[in-house]
């Protein structure tokens, strides 16, 4: 197990880690933007379009007999209604809930369970799993990318003996931990290149206030 050189690092009981602050990865790409805002809604049908009503002014008279071309008449009586104002009704700011993120079953079981066994094999010798489902971890990397959770790992672990993991073995170690936080697993595993890790935002809950940046 360990070497004897080295004093057990971390993972007292209890006290848990204490990592140091976050260091956001320079390499990290810039959110994309979501998705442009909604145009306001096509135009609410009026009862009557404006066109049909000039029509039916013009008409109205002449039904009535038409004799007296009053002066009130001379006020133009039938400008079109205004367009019920547009109203943004539910647009609502996008959120990085709206983008692709880790309660849309972005890894797989059979991922999560080859996680299990790095962390049996690498990262137990100093974590608990209990480690990655501690509030202040969560709290940690809400809405962090998981390019940039997968690049702390990548180049920092295992403490002291960094850039020893394959990139897979990253990958299903984070696919371990967000099963333990109860997020969904679906059909396709998540691949380790840069770009597929570089898709989704970090959400640890779908019932958590989302925090609007
Ligand atoms: C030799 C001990 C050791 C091993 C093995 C190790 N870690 Fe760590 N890990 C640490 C220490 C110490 C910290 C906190 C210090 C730091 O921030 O660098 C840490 C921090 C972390 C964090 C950040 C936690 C937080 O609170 O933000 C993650 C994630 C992590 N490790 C994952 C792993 C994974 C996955 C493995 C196995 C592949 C692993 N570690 C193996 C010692 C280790």
């Amino acid at each position: 197990m360990t070497p004897a050189t080295e004093p057990p690092v971390a993972s007292a009981p209890g006290g848990g880690l204490s990592p140091r602050p976050f260091h956001p990865h320079s390499n990290h790409r810039p959110p994309r933007s979501g998705p442009p805002p909604q145009r306001s809604p096509a135009r609410p049908e009026g009862p009557i379009p404006p066109s049909r009503l000039r029509l039916l002014a013009a008409v109205f008279p002449v039904l009535l007999g038409c004799q007296t071309p009053t002066p009130a008449a001379t006020t133009p009586s039938a400008a079109p209604p205004a367009p019920a104002a547009a109203t943004p009704s539910n647009a609502s700011p996008t959120t990085k809930r709206d983008e692709p993120n880790t309660l849309h079953g972005i890894y797989s079981e059979a991922q999560a369970a080859r996680g299990a066994e790095v962390f049996d094999r690498i990262c137990s010798e100093c974590h608990e799993a209990a480690d990655w489902t501690d509030p202040a971890f969560l709290e940690r990397w809400e809405e962090a990318s998981v390019f940039r959770l997968w690049h702390w790992v990548y180049e920092r672990m295992p403490h002291g003996n960094p850039g020893t993991l394959a990139r897979e073995q990253v990958t299903d170690a984070l696919a371990y931990i967000f099963q333990l936080n109860g997020l969904p697993a679906g059909p396709a595993e998540l691949a380790s290149d840069d770009d597929s890790i570089d898709d989704y935002w970090i959400i640890w809950s779908p019932n958590d206030a989302p925090i609007l940046r």
